[in-house]
């Protein structure tokens, strides 16, 4: 994970996020459930791990995956990071338990020297994050330990210009490009593509290992 100071693009979209999520951290819970689809899925496929495993969610949120996580993993140690505050508060009101943490860090630059994960789970934040997806998979190869796993459910596109370009405003990337950059960089276990709105647009659920 990374601790390098950023750099001004990064720091826009640092602002930008954090700026996006002061209000939206309010009406996050609220909303979120019709159209960020198989979060739930997401967790209750992940395959079996070790006890006392390592986990990451970047990009945690308001925290409900941490919570799904801790249900399914109960002998693990869980760190959420995010880069906004506000859904970091969010997050904290709800968890309690002392096997979670809770980090205010921005993923994606490269310089990692941290106990890899056993499993690394992003939902809905790949998508947002704006640095270039080849340095943030360098940094997810970085962070997964050997025999690990990457849970991924994110956006792929949208057959529609016009939806595409305001989702655009709305911090998250329906280029389509995510998908095949995941593939060439790790094993498939398992992955399967979903249509949302009879179309409208479609997400993938992911989950590899190092290749
Ligand atoms: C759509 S929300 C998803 C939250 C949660 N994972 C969920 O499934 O509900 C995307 C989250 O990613 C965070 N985020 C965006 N870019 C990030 C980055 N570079 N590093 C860490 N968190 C980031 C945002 O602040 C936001 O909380």
């Amino acid at each position: 994970m990374s601790n390098t100071s950023e750099n001004p693009i990064t720091e826009v979209h640092t602002k930008n996020i954090a700026q996006y999520y002061r209000f939206h951290s309010h009406i996050y819970d609220a909303t979120r459930w019709s159209f960020l689809f198989g979060r739930k899925t997401l967790v209750e496929e992940i395959p079996s791990l070790p006890t006392n495993a390592r986990i990451l969610e970047v990009g945690c949120g308001t925290g409900d995956n941490l919570i799904q996580l801790k249900q399914r993993f109960p002998n693990t140690q869980i760190t959420g990071i995010d880069i906004s505050t506000d859904m970091l508060g969010k997050a904290r009101t709800k968890i309690t338990d002392p096997a979670i943490s809770l980090k205010r860090r921005r993923y994606g630059a490269i310089n990692l020297n941290e106990e890899p994960y056993d499993l690394i789970l992003l939902s809905y934040s790949l998508t947002m994050m704006g640095a270039g997806y080849p340095q943030i998979i360098t940094e997810l190869k970085n962070d997964l330990s050997k025999n690990g796993y990457l849970a991924i459910v994110d956006f792929h596109t949208s057959p529609l210009p016009w939806f595409r370009k305001w989702m655009k405003i709305n911090h998250a990337d329906f280029s389509g490009e995510l998908y095949p950059l995941l593939k060439e960089s790790f094993s498939s276990v398992q992955t399967s593509f979903h249509n949302a709105y009879l179309g409208l647009w479609n997400y993938f659920l992911f989950i590899g290992t190092q290749n």
